[in-house]
């Protein structure tokens, strides 16, 4: 797809089913994501694609957070919260590891970076056919949360990118 067709069609899916990216298409789009630009090369962005097991684990954590979250939810509530994980073929966290002792890069630059990353990695899944929804949500700022991907309480969750075929 031409960039600026990708540029003005550019949408969130509100559905997404399978099939979602193969790998080699999701090598591409994280590709694509890396070639954000990045005050001094700090590569702040960590792109973290989850597996089935990866995944479990997110979920699992997402429920933590939701159970330690007031108001106290009901076991619908949960099975939602968990559901929502799983409601794509494919998801990828953008997150932020900030470099907090950088005399040059101050830490918004850093998560613009990551911002930026996360807006290429959307239009390059866009531009192969495929559809995103951009979410965070509380769980996104949760220490639990952050951890099941590899990442430090303070560092930032910038998107959970899921990703498949556009239902609507
Ligand atoms: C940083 C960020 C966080 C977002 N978090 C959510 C979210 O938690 N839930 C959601 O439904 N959409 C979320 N969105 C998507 C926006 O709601 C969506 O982009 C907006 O409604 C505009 O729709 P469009 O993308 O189709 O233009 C987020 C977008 C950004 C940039």
């Amino acid at each position: 797809m031409e960039l600026f067709t990708a540029l003005a069609t550019r949408a969130s899916a509100g559905q997404l089913a399978e099939p979602g990216p193969t790998p080699e298409e999701l090598l591409r789009i994280i590709e694509a994501a890396e070639r954000a630009p990045d005050h001094g090369r700090l590569k702040p962005w960590r792109l973290i694609v989850l597996d089935g097991d990866s995944r479990g684990r997110f979920a699992d954590a997402v429920v933590a957070a939701r159970v330690a979250r007031p108001p106290a939810p009901t076991p619908e509530q949960l099975t939602l919260e968990r559901d929502k994980v799983w409601r794509s073929p494919a998801m990828v966290v953008v997150g932020c590891s900030v470099q907090r002792d950088n005399p040059k890069v101050p830490e918004i630059e850093q998560v613009v970076a990551v911002g930026a990353a996360a807006e290429n990695l959307f239009l390059a899944a866009h531009a192969l056919g495929y559809g995103v929804m951009w979410k965070t949500g509380p769980a996104a700022y949760d220490p639990g949360v952050k951890a099941a991907v590899g990442l430090r309480p303070d560092d930032h969750i910038v998107g959970i990118m899921h990703l498949g075929t556009r239902v609507k």
